[in-house]
């Protein structure tokens, strides 16, 4: 069977394909539909997307400040709607999650609460390849905390010579760094090489040695599996603009572990959105945060750029978490066994080859010299296909369960098969 027969049969298979047409797909000048594959970067629109963000606009026009109280999402609790739908993606209770601020905004917050550096305890690990701005986020709490992140922060980097971290590896720095560590934060899906790291085990260590734990979701959150209340990690941080079809710079998520719901001692940085609903408008001078993640709100969040986030969440719950899963598998092994077919010994995966231990990304370097790998991405970009390119030397594309089909796949191995060939 040819590969686009194949995906044929595959997509008329496919329960979730109809889902496919619930999105805006990019086009080209001439108005052909481009092969999106870049959700890893920006989800796509949701159709519906549109009509939630007018109907605010509408209940805007038509009830101004009363909107808080009279609209048909009344804004004063606008977090409630997106609360039950999130907890649900990151395997949590609906009062471990909060959605506010963006990503890097609720790290920092997270750090204030959850990275108390105390007597001998003084240290943060994270990996080597973080990205960029977690790095910079740590640093900076370590500089706000007098520490110098030469003596502070520790790196975990893939043995020489692999793209991945081992589990191994992480565990034994961990139990290795144990009564140094006041915090350990970790990407759920690291976002260069889409490796799935086994939060589970890694949290129980972190928290056995006596650390905080934290995760980065960025590139987990509808992507893959999540059970943070399980895992009991201590918070963890995402956004909504990749896997979550938020839209650019929506609104971004945080978790906090029920264990924390009450504690008035953790120190946190108090805003008047996270106060208690009941006496929030009261006014009074003196802070009573709401039980769970709410309380960690600061401000009333941007209704116009979360509601698109409802629109996109509906089509999760429609789709079904085990669902999406089992397609996101299936798409990703038919993108890897089709560009290794057509590719061979041309392409390294660096993503790992386990379904298990990555999303729904596959991050490729191809055997070429720098530039002319490069020229194939472009050359890729010029066939109709949507990815991304990493410098030096990495290709990611990432088909998602909502949105791409088979036949997606197909045409993007074989356009990238054309371009590396030429
Ligand atoms: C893994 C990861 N962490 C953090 C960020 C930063 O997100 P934000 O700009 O929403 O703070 C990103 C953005 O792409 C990311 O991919």
């Amino acid at each position: 069977m040819t590969a686009a027969a194949a995906a044929h049969a595959l997509d008329a298979a496919d329960p979730l394909a109809p889902l496919a047409a619930e999105f805006h797909h990019p086009q080209d000048r001439q108005g052909a539909r481009l092969i999106y594959l870049c959700g890893h970067s920006l989800g796509l629109q949701p159709r519906s997307a549109a009509a939630d963000v007018t109907r605010e606009l509408e209940d805007w026009r038509h009830l101004g400040v009363e909107g808080h109280w009279s609209a048909m999402r009344p804004w004063a609790d606008y977090h409630e709607w997106l609360a039950a739908p999130l907890a649900l993606l990151a395997g949590a209770s609906p009062r471990e999650v909060v959605a506010m601020n963006s990503l890097t905004v609720n790290l920092h917050l997270m750090m204030v609460s959850f990275f108390r550096p105390h007597g001998a305890r003084q240290c943060i690990l994270i990996e080597k390849s973080a990205f960029p701005s977690d790095r910079y986020a740590v640093v900076s709490q370590l500089l706000y905390h007098g520490l110098d992140p030469s003596q502070h922060l520790f790196e975990v980097a893939p043995r020489a010579g692999e793209d991945q971290l081992r589990t191994e590896d992480l565990l034994a720095t961990i139990e290795r760094l144990g009564s140094r560590l006041a915090l350990v934060l970790l990407p759920g899906v690291q976002y260069l090489t889409g490796q799935r790291l086994d939060l589970g085990p890694l949290a129980d260590c972190a928290r056995r040695n006596g650390a905080a734990v934290g995760f980065d979701l960025a590139h987990a959150i509808g992507n893959t599996p999540l059970a943070l209340h399980e895992w009991q990690a201590d918070f963890a941080v995402w956004c909504s603009y990749k896997y979550l079809n938020g839209g650019p710079g929506a609104i971004g998520g945080c978790f906090i572990h029920e264990r924390h719901a009450h504690d008035r001692t953790l120190p946190r940085f108090a805003g008047w959105w996270g106060h208690d609903r009941a006496t929030r408008f009261a006014m009074g001078p003196d802070f009573e945060p709401m039980p769970g993640a709410a309380g960690w709100q600061l401000s009333n969040p941007p209704i116009l750029a979360t509601a698109p986030l409802l629109a996109s969440l509906r089509l999760f719950e429609r789709a079904g978490l085990d669902r999406l899963r089992s397609k996101s598998i299936a798409l990703t092994g038919f993108l890897q066994s089709e560009l290794e077919a057509g590719l061979g010994d041309l392409i390294e995966l660096v993503t790992p080859r386990d379904p298990d231990a990555r999303g729904c990304q596959l991050s490729i370097r191809l055997r070429r010299a720098p530039d002319a790998a490069r020229r194939c991405f472009e050359r890729l970009t010029a066939a109709g296909v949507v990815g991304d390119w990493r410098e030096p030397d990495v290709l990611r594309l990432a088909p998602s369960p909502l949105y791409n089909s088979f036949r997606d796949v197909a045409f993007a191995a074989a356009a990238l098969t054309e371009a590396a060939r030429a």
